[in-house]
């Protein structure tokens, strides 16, 4: 019976090695394991035997059935992994004709970053986990200034940040490129944020600077107003508020005339005609210094759009929690034509 285990294990070997589809390792698994196989016929017929062979007989065919067990198994590991590789390198399978689409963020801030590349503008990006020291040190807002509180913060455990606006891109682009430049920056910015149909915790920016020798407040708005009109396909009127950024000086919200009510007054601008657009400034002279930029010689000006806010005015959608949802019937409405 010894040598009946023996030949067995040879043959379940050889016949396993020798099988390449799960089909025909499946029929080997019964002929070798199953209910009528002769490793079985062995087990059963073991009553016969006395104590002593029982024993040995015994472990052997123990052994002999979980050597073909595991040879079984690892032949099927084999057999799929081999399917999964063949799946990812299929080159013939028929390639879906659907033709993917843009998220309306991504539409926007490429027809700003096109506007700003006319006007000489370079598109540079910035990390979103960020050193402390660019997202505020640099921008003229240390530790302990109350306006790091309009930037509910996530921290990180190292004391990182995820970056709550893309203006350390400024910070960053006068330390690498130095002046004159004209450099702009978008991307995804972070605030711990209740979630709801107006907030989100996961927003885009297009950060926006020049420096120049004699650059000033008409220069700002000459582009602003460009890049309106250029989006708009139409002059918009603006207008400069007072806001205080710890980074510009002076600083200003910039207001466009209301697109709905032509600055009558509607819902949509609360009756006051003007939309708030975006904030800008005057670059702080402390923050040129910190970018090694002497502000006696060099000015500059600096603006951040909300590109979120802005594809949601475009494509009138009313809330933001969709931009970042992942909803494919949501998106498929944006299709490249
Ligand atoms: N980074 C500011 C924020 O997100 C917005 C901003 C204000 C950007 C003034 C600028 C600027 O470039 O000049 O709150």
């Amino acid at each position: 019976m010894k040598e009946k285990l023996e030949l067995l294990k040879q043959n379940a070997t050889s016949d396993i090695n020798n099988v390449s589809d799960e089909q025909s390792l499946l029929r080997l698994k019964s002929t070798y394991l199953g209910k009528d196989s002769q490793i079985m016929q062995v087990m059963k017929s073991m009553k016969d035997l006395t104590i002593e062979e029982k024993k040995e007989i015994g472990k052997l065919a123990n052994e002999v059935k979980s050597f073909i067990e595991n040879l079984v198994k690892e032949k099927m590991n084999e057999i799929s992994s081999k399917k999964e590789n063949k799946r990812i390198f299929d080159n013939t399978l028929p390639v879906g004709d659907e033709i993917g689409s843009l998220s309306p963020i991504t539409i926007v801030a490429n027809e700003v970053a096109e506007v700003l590349k006319k006007m000489g503008f370079m598109i540079v990006s910035g990390p979103e986990m960020e050193k402390e020291y660019y997202n505020f040190e640099a921008l003229n807002i240390p530790k302990n200034h109350p306006a790091r509180d309009m930037q509910d913060t996530y921290w990180t455990n190292l004391g990182d940040v995820l970056r709550t606006h893309t203006s350390p891109v400024q910070a960053r682009s006068m330390e690498t490129y130095g002046a004159p430049i004209r450099m702009a920056a978008p991307g995804r910015c972070f605030r711990n944020e209740d979630i709801d149909a107006c907030h989100e915790n996961t927003f885009f920016q297009i950060e926006g600077m020049v420096i120049d020798k004699e650059v000033s407040i008409s220069n700002l708005i000459y582009v602003m107003k460009n890049i309106l009109k250029e989006i708009y396909k139409k002059d918009i009127e603006v207008r400069l508020r007072p806001g205080f950024f710890p980074f510009v000086e002076p600083g200003f919200e910039l207001d466009i005339k209301c697109l709905i009510c032509g600055g009558k007054g509607c819902p949509t601008c609360k009756n006051s005609g003007w939309l708030e657009l975006c904030p800008c400034g005057m670059i702080h002279p402390e923050v040129l210094r910190m970018g090694n930029i002497n502000p006696d010689e060099y000015s500059g000006f600096a603006f951040g759009i909300g590109l979120t806010r802005m594809a949601m005015m475009k494509y009138k959608i009313n809330d933001i929690r969709m931009l970042n949802s992942g909803e494919i019937r949501h998106l498929k409405q944006f299709k490249v034509k």
